[in-house]
């Protein structure tokens, strides 16, 4: 589904060969395909066409201001979870109005931030929550539209730390407390119910946690409908997963034909909150080989990118295929790990910082490599980036947008001067 291609052994960006960016730009650098960041919307967005949802892209995915400038021009709103990400929303133009605003530590100062600048939405996530609203938006002679996001214990079987629909997890309201929150709902004259909402985690690579959770959560729409509220919205959140080894994910299709006639039945309009969806495959990220290093059975390949580029494995254990951006090996060749006498062999992937877990990739068997190549790190359009850092002081890399047959830097590499911008030490 994506446009990252090789021909003739060399790898493809749409119609530029990635190791003209890398030789123009450096590397480590992100490089996105702006006709995948299209299509990717728009598969969702078709698929579900018969709900016509709003999506709102999760904006902390990839937070470019060029990958939000793009997604605001397909029509996409936003899921945001900080003044920050207002702040990024609105520098690109982005419709307030199509703004949902999630979260379970928003500020006051980041509520009035965002009542002012007249979002479509808070999806609240807790009673303390829902009194801050109350008192901030009566402060501005305003009323605040909500939606309860519900933690409807349920488990999206993907990794602990990306879980987010559990009741052990910080986030949503339990059923329980979110019926009395809505009875006692008219007590607070400064918001408005319009929603109900839930995000279960992240990836999720089935449609079962989610008709799990609407089944438990459609019922509370009954009772805050007979409570006198005019619920609009149901916004099932995002999760939906991406195909980083292949075949692993159900299809925009398959969530559809699941979730739309849950929704179609209640009589509300559908919010999505997709990040991966759109930006992981429409992602990678190059990086050159400093050094090869062998170390008893072990083979180290020593790359200029690192964990604070890409964090995932190291946090998540994730996978990323990784595979040489000039070969004459095919990625998807089946490799015999034995075969080391092919031209293959079992490679420790790591960076220059000085940790043990920074790793793209371990015990990975790929062509044989050599100082000076480049590598193409895959699905890294999500959660890359937005997730980087300035650890062991490395400037953050460089970000490139392909469009056809040409491409422009959206993100200039970060200088040392970068680094310390805002220090001072006299
Ligand atoms: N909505 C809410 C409220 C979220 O918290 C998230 C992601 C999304 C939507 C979008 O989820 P997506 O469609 O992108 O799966 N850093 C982790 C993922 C953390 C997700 C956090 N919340 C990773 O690299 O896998």
């Amino acid at each position: 589904m994506d446009l990252f291609e090789y021909r003739n052994g060399r790898l493809y960006a749409e119609d530029v060969p990635v190791e003209r960016i890398a030789d123009d730009v450096g590397t480590p650098c992100h490089i996105y395909s702006e006709a995948t960041l299209k299509r990717h919307f728009n598969l969702l967005k078709e698929a579900f066409a018969e709900a016509d949802p709003l999506i709102c892209y999760s904006v902390k995915a990839n937070s470019s201001l060029a990958v939000l400038k793009l997604l605001d021009e397909e029509g996409s709103g936003f899921d945001i979870v900080s003044g920050g990400e207002l702040f990024r929303v609105l520098k690109i133009g982005g419709d307030p109005a199509r703004v949902v605003y999630a979260g379970v530590g928003k500020t006051r100062r980041e509520i009035e931030y965002a009542i002012e600048a007249g979002i479509l939405m808070f999806n609240v996530e807790s009673k303390s929550e829902l009194e801050a609203i109350e008192a901030v938006a009566g402060s501005l002679a305003a009323t605040a539209a909500v939606a309860l996001r519900l933690n409807p214990d349920v488990d999206p079987k993907t990794h602990r730390h990306t879980t987010t629909g559990k009741k052990e997890n910080k986030f949503g309201i339990d059923l329980e407390t979110a019926g009395a929150i809505i009875s006692d709902l008219h007590a607070l004259p400064h918001v408005k119910l319009t929603g109900l909402d839930t995000h279960l985690g992240s990836p999720i690579n089935t449609v079962d946690p989610y008709v799990q959770a609407l089944t438990k959560v459609l019922p509370l729409l009954e009772s805050a409908r007979a409570a006198g509220h005019q619920v609009e919205y149901i916004n099932i959140g995002g999760g939906y997963g991406i195909e980083y080894r292949g075949g692993e994910t159900a299809t925009p299709a398959d969530y559809a034909a699941a979730i739309v006639p849950l929704i179609k039945k209640s009589g509300c309009k559908l919010i999505m909150e997709p990040g991966r969806f759109i930006v992981g495959n429409a992602g990678i990220m190059l990086s050159r080989v400093t050094y090869v290093k062998e170390s008893g059975d072990r083979s180290f390949a020593i790359c200029d990118a690192a964990m604070n580029d890409l964090i995932r494995p190291a946090l998540y254990d994730s996978y990323h295929k990784i595979w040489p951006v000039t070969t004459d090996k095919a990625l998807s060749e089946s490799v015999d790990a034995r075969a080391d006498r092919n031209g293959y062999a079992n490679f420790d992937v790591v960076g220059p910082v000085c940790e043990s877990g920074d790793f793209l990739a371990k015990g990975r068997t790929l062509p044989r490599m050599a100082e000076g190549d480049l590598l193409s790190i895959f699905s890294a359009g999500a959660y890359g980036m937005s997730m980087s850092s300035n650890y062991n002081s490395r400037p953050r890399a460089a970000e490139v947008m392909v469009s056809g047959a040409g491409y422009r830097i959206v993100r200039q590499r970060e200088t040392y001067d970068d680094l310390i911008r805002a220090e001072r030490f006299d």
